[in-house]
């Protein structure tokens, strides 16, 4: 790769990863989480804002009202006094404490002006006279004194001069008061904090009666008329404290007009409710916990899937049957297998009852078994018949498991046709090969019986005769002798032939080529043997040759009626073909006696094959092909 394009795919691998699936979705999260806790922050934020508003007008909505009853109060009974004809502090206080009741203020005054120059004629007409308040001087600046002359609620006595009273001073100076109820600015009397309400009346009907009503309005008074908490709501008066002291900041301020003064009411914040408190970690959490479920789900689905794919591929690999069967005997799944050993497709196979496809001998047997694993046999092993599209029965091994929670049986299942073939076959061989065997030992036994034991029992007989002749002195005992010899050399030569014919000794000695040879020249066809092996072979390997062609040549003389036999031997690929071939009559068939399957069983138990080829009239060919090891 050129540095050029090296750079390239480094970048575009950075780029992969930069902008992979996971990075991109744990953005996505982290931009919902932080919008949604932003999102629901102000949405709680602004709700409290409101609630805090919506309060504020409330309790501004309630002071107003107390101050409309102060108002109509100082109105009603400024116009009770307007009607008095007799004056006088009785009758003062008979008049405020019959309004007073409805309302609960008690403390009323009634105030005069009085000039310096009239203080002589005031202090006379009402024999009170004019005194400051403790700490207060009378008169303010000189101009005129305003003297309690009556008094209700005995915050002063008679004759206090209230000029000396800021807030009162100040407001009295103000001409609106003297015709409207005015509340004065945020002050005290008494000791006890509160406002003033001012109005300008007539107390009698006398030239003199010109007075101002003054009422005053306890900050406490006020407080307990509205109810309310006093750390949750505060009352300023002209932007001066009034009532209330708020535990926390105020969170919404209203401000009105009453008694010509302006009003404000502060309230405190509420604590937030557990529903504000959660909403924003829950907005915050909304999208990770989305995120983790969709995972999660996804996860799983993908799991799922593998292995479903996994399951999938197991089925259609597998060499060996495998089926679902449900419990209504339909094949519900089939995987190739099944479809290859039957030669069926899967559409027939499933449009069918199972026991359809079963060997009728099979059949009843196999519907018990149905009825055990559907009541709830768990497993189930057994061999049973299933016939494929040509007709012809194989033999299956079934391995079932039933699930009856599915409605289901799961089988695994295998083809044993071919094996039960083989173990059939070998046991045929075996047997055969006993009977061999067993025959070989009788013949053994008749070439004994009737050759050399008649021998050796002729020769014991001569030998009696000799012993005879020879203690009687007769003259034969030669010929006698000639006789036993004769038959004594004639047992040994059959013993001889017989051993030769058990185990061929040329074969231990020579190996496969002189043996083959020796056969060759034994037998009363002409023979032409040719061996294209120097070296020995395995022992078993030339033995069996040797019985093969030794077999054939038997054959040849008894029944091929042929003029020439060939016999090759060579070895090739590691593993020894012979040949032995006539120009007789033909026909060879191993089903008509047991030399030629002898010669199979022998050859197969060593792993080779033997072929017997040749029509009638066309000679024989009996080939061994046998692998060295
Ligand atoms: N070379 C041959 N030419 C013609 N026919 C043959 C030849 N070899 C075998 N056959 C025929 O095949 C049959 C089977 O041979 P096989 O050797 O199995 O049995 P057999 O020779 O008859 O008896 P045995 O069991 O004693 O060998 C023979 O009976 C014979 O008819
Ligand atoms: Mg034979």
């Amino acid at each position: 790769m050129t540095p050029n394009r090296a750079g390239v795919h480094l970048r575009r691998e950075r780029r992969r990863s930069f902008l992979s699936p996971g990075v991109a979705v744990l953005v996505l999260v982290i931009v919902l989480s932080v919008a949604g806790w932003a999102a629901t922050t102000h949405v709680v934020r602004d709700d409290r804002r409101q609630a805090a508003q919506r309060r504020a007008d409330d309790h501004a909505l309630e002071v107003r009202n107390v101050l409309q009853r102060v108002r109509a109060f100082a109105v009603g009974l400024g116009n009770a006094l307007q009607g008095e004809r007799v004056t006088g502090s009785q009758r003062f206080a008979a008049l405020v404490g019959s309004a007073t009741t409805t309302v609960g203020l008690t403390t009323a005054m009634w105030v005069e002006r009085v000039d310096e120059a009239a203080r002589p004629a005031y202090e006379q007409r009402t024999g009170l006279r004019i005194t400051a308040l403790p700490g207060m001087r009378t008169t303010a600046g000189g101009t005129h004194y305003l003297p309690a002359t009556f008094v209700t609620g005995g915050t002063v006595p008679p004759g206090t001069d209230l000029a000396g009273v800021p807030a009162l001073a100040a407001t009295l100076r103000e001409p609106a008061s003297l015709f409207a109820g005015t509340a004065t600015t945020a002050g005290s009397l008494g000791g006890r904090h509160g406002f003033f309400v001012v109005q300008g009346a007539r107390f009698g009907q006398g030239p003199d009666r010109r007075g101002l009503l003054v009422v005053f309005v306890p900050a406490d008074w006020l407080g307990a008329s509205l109810k309310t908490d006093p750390s949750r709501i505060a009352i300023g008066l002209s932007g001066w404290p009034l009532s209330g002291a708020l535990a926390s900041p105020s969170a919404a301020r209203r401000q009105f007009e009453a008694l010509t003064r302006t009003w404000t009411v502060d309230v405190a914040a509420e604590p937030r409710t557990a529903l504000q408190a959660t909403l924003p970690g829950l907005a915050a959490a909304w999208a990770p916990l989305t995120a983790l479920l969709v995972f999660l789900v996804g996860r799983g689905m993908t799991r799922r899937r593998r292995a479903e794919r996994q399951v999938d591929d197991i089925f259609d690999l597998s060499p060996d049957i495998l089926c679902v069967v449900g419990f209504d005997g339909y094949l519900k799944r089939v995987n190739p297998a099944f479809e290859r050993t039957l030669g069926y497709a899967a559409a027939e196979l499933l449009a069918r009852p199972l026991l359809d496809f079963v060997h009728a001998d099979d059949r009843e047997r196999n519907r018990e078994r149905f009825r055990g694993l559907r009541a709830g046999l768990g497993a189930m092993e057994f061999e049973a018949r299933l016939v494929d599209a040509r007709g012809v029965p194989r033999w299956i091994q079934w391995n079932v498991r039933s699930v009856p929670a599915q409605g289901l049986l799961y089988a695994a299942a295998r083809d044993v046709t071919v094996n039960r073939r083989l173990a059939h076959e070998v046991g045929a061989s075996r047997r055969r090969i006993v009977t061999a065997a067993d025959e070989a030992r009788r013949r053994i036994e008749r070439d004994l019986h009737d050759g050399a034991q008649q021998r050796l029992v002729t020769t014991v007989v001569f030998l009696k005769l000799t012993r005879k002749a020879l203690a009687e002195g007769d003259a034969s005992v030669t010929e006698l002798v000639d006789e036993a010899l004769a038959n004594a050399e004639s047992g040994i030569e059959e013993v001889r032939e017989l051993a030769r014919g058990i185990h061929p000794r040329i074969l231990t000695s020579g190996g496969l080529g002189p043996a083959l040879h020796h056969l060759g020249r034994r037998s009363p066809v002409p023979v032409t043997v040719d061996v294209q092996a120097d070296a020995r072979l395995p022992e078993p390997v030339e033995v069996t040759a040797y019985y093969v062609a030794s077999e054939a040549l038997t054959n040849v003389a008894k029944h091929a009626r042929a003029a020439h036999v060939w016999i090759t031997a060579t070895v090739t690929d590691r593993r020894l073909v012979l040949s032995v071939r006539d120009d007789g009559v033909g026909g060879a068939d191993r089903s008509r006696g047991s030399g030629l399957i002898g010669l199979a069983d022998r050859v197969e138990a060593l792993g080779g094959t033997l072929s017997v080829s040749g029509a009638p009239g066309g000679g024989t060919t009996i080939s061994a092909k046998i692998p060295l090891a």
